[in-house]
């Protein structure tokens, strides 16, 4: 199975860097993210050519399941610039996402990327919303695919009694991440109540009580 997922994770990366319009295109072979330099550019400065390493472009971190004993039952493990600094200006990136059985990973955007999941293990229901308000959803199962477009708010939820995991392939070397709920309601400076009273049609009461929620642990 590990031999299939990484086939179609290949060619998924083929398909994604030929038709990478999400970030922009390189300008040179190489530009490893030099991570600990002070200058900002639209990405990360490069790294001396000499300096360069087959370890800029490796990362082991999607070997193993990651840990899903939290509030949502999933984890999003990162593949991205910030593990793999040779993905700088490359326009692609990995992540792999487990679920508990019941595990959600809870409505989200990626403002900088399209994206796209093979199912590794278990089963998801899965969806995005359109901006017309049209949800698109589908159960997926071991084996197959689905792709959330750039931008558009979508979740996985595996309501198996098994655990699930997908590889999810971006056309960005760092996607971004919104997810709604804690960008509205564990904000740093908090979104005023009356933001948020108005919005969702609710109580200052409630308002409190879902940013108590969703609160950072500290
Ligand atoms: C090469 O990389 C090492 C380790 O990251 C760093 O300490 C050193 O300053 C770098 N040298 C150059 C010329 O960039
Ligand atoms: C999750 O499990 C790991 C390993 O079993 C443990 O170290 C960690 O404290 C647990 N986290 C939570 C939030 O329970």
């Amino acid at each position: 199975m590990r031999s299939l997922g990484q086939v179609s994770v290949m060619m998924l990366l083929v398909v994604l860097s030929a038709r990478a319009f999400a970030d922009p295109d390189m300008l040179q072979d190489v530009c490893v993210a030099d991570l600990t330099s002070k200058v900002k550019v639209n990405g990360f400065v490069c790294k001396e050519a000499s300096n360069i390493s087959a370890s800029d472009f490796f990362f082991d971190g999607l070997a193993k399941p990651g840990l899903t004993n939290n509030t949502q039952g999933s984890l999003v493990t990162a593949a991205n610039v910030e593990k793999i600094p040779g993905l700088n200006t490359l326009g692609v990136s990995l992540s792999r996402i487990d679920y508990a059985p019941g595990g959600l990973n809870p409505p989200h955007t990626h403002p900088r990327a399209t994206e796209i999941i093979f199912v590794l293990e278990g089963e998801l229901d899965v969806g995005f919303i359109t901006t017309a308000n049209v949800l698109i959803s589908q159960h997926i199962k071991k084996g197959e695919i689905f792709v959330f477009p750039r931008g558009l708010v979508h979740f996985q939820k595996n309501n198996g009694k098994e655990p699930a995991a997908v590889i999810a392939a971006f056309n960005s070397q760092l996607p971004g991440t919104q997810s709604i709920a804690t960008t509205l309601f564990a904000a740093s400076p908090t979104v005023p109540d009356d933001v948020l009273t108005k919005a969702f049609q609710i109580g200052t009461k409630e308002v409190e009580k879902i940013k108590s929620k969703l609160a950072p642990k500290k």
